[in-house]
């Protein structure tokens, strides 16, 4: 998705994402609905970009983590180095047609799209790869670039490792006596009811990894997946992440570590929501004991070396998509699904 550098840039952000249907869909007139709603909610997100230190530190996160990533791959394997990463952001700048733009100029023979969403949903990944599509569908490839795709990952070895470790650090950090009561909640972006019932395979996804991230812990704590995000007056996935921690602390339980579980950096989500929203304002007005944050995984070593095995096998293996990412949701109605699958079924040489 990308976040807004500068306050400035809220505006045109929010506009993207409340028109885009893969991302939203609401209920009539989308194109003057949409931009109505994001000139309406743009003061108050501006506000919060204002708080994290007036703009979104994404850009540099997933810049540092493709440098990273290329290091680690220049030196794994040698024989398809040099790598370089484009960074392919939905509503903000470099957007996808940058990057494209970018990597024609390079004139690179072999692209690799690689979702940063460790758990796919139609919503945010599928957004970001009908993108493409749209970019591609009155164009050809440039010449002789060969293209595949990795698509979802939750529950990749290293990834559960670099939770399980962030984690531990946390827990560690409480105090022994009251340790091993501490609830842990792991919290993901959560998705309207619509989305999930058209068979979105994101809940499930999410589930898999917390389930991965506690088996590797040995099942220390009490845990549970909360959801966040919600917006608008519609059913949304839950339950939700300030809902659980008031009655949690109603029950008596008041210790908590919160797990941002499907965000790889940090962006608006962990540095306002969690952090402001929940860790300080939340937690004071219910009389939390102690609520601490596990940092995203942003440059943490395993995270690194994760990207680097998941890049790394993909270019050893002949699968260039996926049979999962072709298939459409069963309830999906949307014409742009069927056809970016198509292209991507077609460009990946599948
Ligand atoms: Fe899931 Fe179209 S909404 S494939």
């Amino acid at each position: 998705m990308g976040g807004p550098q500068k306050i400035e840039h809220v505006h045109d952000y929010l506009n993207q994402i409340m028109t885009d249907r893969d991302m939203i869909q609401l209920p009539f007139a989308q194109d003057h609905l949409g931009p109505w709603i994001a000139k309406r909610r743009t003061p108050e997100v501006q506000k919060k970009y204002q708080e994290i230190g007036g703009g979104s530190p994404i850009l540099k996160w997933t810049n540092t983590q493709g440098e990273l990533l290329c290091k680690r791959l220049d030196h794994v394997s040698p024989n398809t180095a040099p790598h370089k990463h484009y960074v392919a952001f939905r509503y903000v700048p470099p957007y996808t047609k940058d990057a494209f733009e970018e990597l024609e100029r390079d004139n690179v023979a072999r692209a690799v799209i690689f979702s940063q969403y460790p758990q796919y949903s139609c919503a945010t990944s599928g957004s970001s790869f009908n993108a493409i599509y749209t970019h591609f569908k009155d164009r050809n490839l440039p010449n002789g670039l060969r293209l595949s795709v990795i698509d979802r990952w939750p529950t990749h070895p290293l990834l559960v490792k670099c939770f399980a470790d962030l984690i531990r650090k946390e827990l560690a950090q409480i105090n022994k006596e009251k340790r091993n009561n501490v609830i842990i909640l792991f919290s993901a972006h959560s998705l309207p009811l619509k989305t999930v019932n058209r068979g979105d395979s994101y809940p499930s996804e999410v589930g898999a990894t917390v389930q991965l991230v506690m088996e590797e812990l040995g099942f220390c704590n009490p845990y549970q997946l909360v959801w966040q995000s919600k917006v608008g007056p519609l059913p949304w996935l839950g339950p939700f992440t300030d809902e659980a921690i008031k009655d949690y602390v109603k029950k008596g339980k008041k210790n908590f570590v919160i797990v941002p579980i499907a965000f790889v950096n940090e962006h608006i989500e962990t540095l306002h929501e969690l952090d402001i929203e929940y860790c300080k304002e939340l937690a004071h007005e219910v009389g939390v004991e102690e609520i601490r944050r596990v940092p995203a995984p942003n440059d943490h070593p395993l995270f690194i070396e994760a990207l680097t095995s998941i890049v790394h096998n993909h270019l050893q293996n002949k699968v260039t998509v996926g049979e999962k990412f072709l298939n459409r949701c069963p309830h999906c109605t949307n014409a742009n699904c069927y056809h970016s699958k198509k292209w991507f079924s077609e460009v990946c040489n599948h």
